[in-house]
């Protein structure tokens, strides 16, 4: 049995059906790229993996366990996943600076607060940003700001990290940096991951697996 199954997976919204019977497998510790169009359901079926969205109809089993089923209806909470998400637009909160970012993810965790510095640090190098705990969102460039969404996500340690167009907003340089952060995050914390894009490019060199989804169908998956 592959570590993430999705049977049938469907999802429409007002009626209008924005996800059709997909299903996928995915293996452990690998990257798995997802392209297709805008408006072709990609972000809604992110969503449905870290349980943000519930399916209509359809099977989601992750290592064994099944997190959602139409026809059990079971439907697991998004914080019992451990299903980390970077979501487009980053979603980092304003109010709070990048040290304050990830001890909120620790805090939920429960992880005593004497330990929280430690893995501040710890999460902040991994993603090159030594010594930037004070700075707020508003004080960082764009690579920075999604550098600290993943950092972020990464400090729930997630068993499945999911990236939504990690890469539409970077320039050329940006993006082949953060290209490596996701090598890196996968060499070292063996995260499987699962990141949708709108260009083909953006699967070259980075994705073991590949799906293409097209208006809320998967038409095609394979090997890279
Ligand atoms: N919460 C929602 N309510 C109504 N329609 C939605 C909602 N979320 C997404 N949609 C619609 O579902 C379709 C697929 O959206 P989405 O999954 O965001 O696609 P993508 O990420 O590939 O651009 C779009 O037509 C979008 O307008
Ligand atoms: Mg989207």
């Amino acid at each position: 049995m592959a570590y993430i199954e999705l049977k049938e997976v469907s999802k429409a919204f007002a009626g209008k059906s924005v996800v059709k019977d997909v299903s996928l497998e995915i293996e452990r510790s690998t990257v798995t790229g997802i392209m297709g169009r805008s408006g072709s359901g990609k972000t809604t079926l992110l969503r449905m993996l870290s349980g943000l969205e519930t399916p209509d109809y359809g099977e989601i089993t992750i290592d064994g366990v099944k997190v959602f089923s139409s026809k059990e209806k079971i439907n697991v909470a998004p914080e019992k996943r451990n299903v980390g998400m970077v979501f487009q637009e980053y979603a980092l909160w304003p109010h709070m600076n990048a040290g304050q970012h990830i001890a909120f993810v620790l805090e939920a965790k429960k992880i005593p607060s004497k330990k929280r510095p430690a893995l501040i640090k710890k999460y902040l190098a991994l993603i090159r940003m030594e010594g930037r705990e004070t700075s707020y969102p508003g004080q960082l460039s764009g690579g920075e700001k999604q550098r600290l969404a993943l950092a972020r996500a990464l400090a729930q340690e997630p068993r499945i990290l999911l990236l939504d167009e990690p890469f539409s907003s970077l320039d050329k340089e940006l993006k082949e940096g953060f290209r490596e952060e996701i090598k890196r995050v996968r060499e070292t914390l063996e995260t499987t991951i699962l990141y949708v894009t709108h260009n083909s490019e953006d699967l070259e060199g980075l994705a073991d697996n590949m799906a293409r989804i097209e208006k809320g169908k998967i038409i095609m998956q394979g090997r890279l």
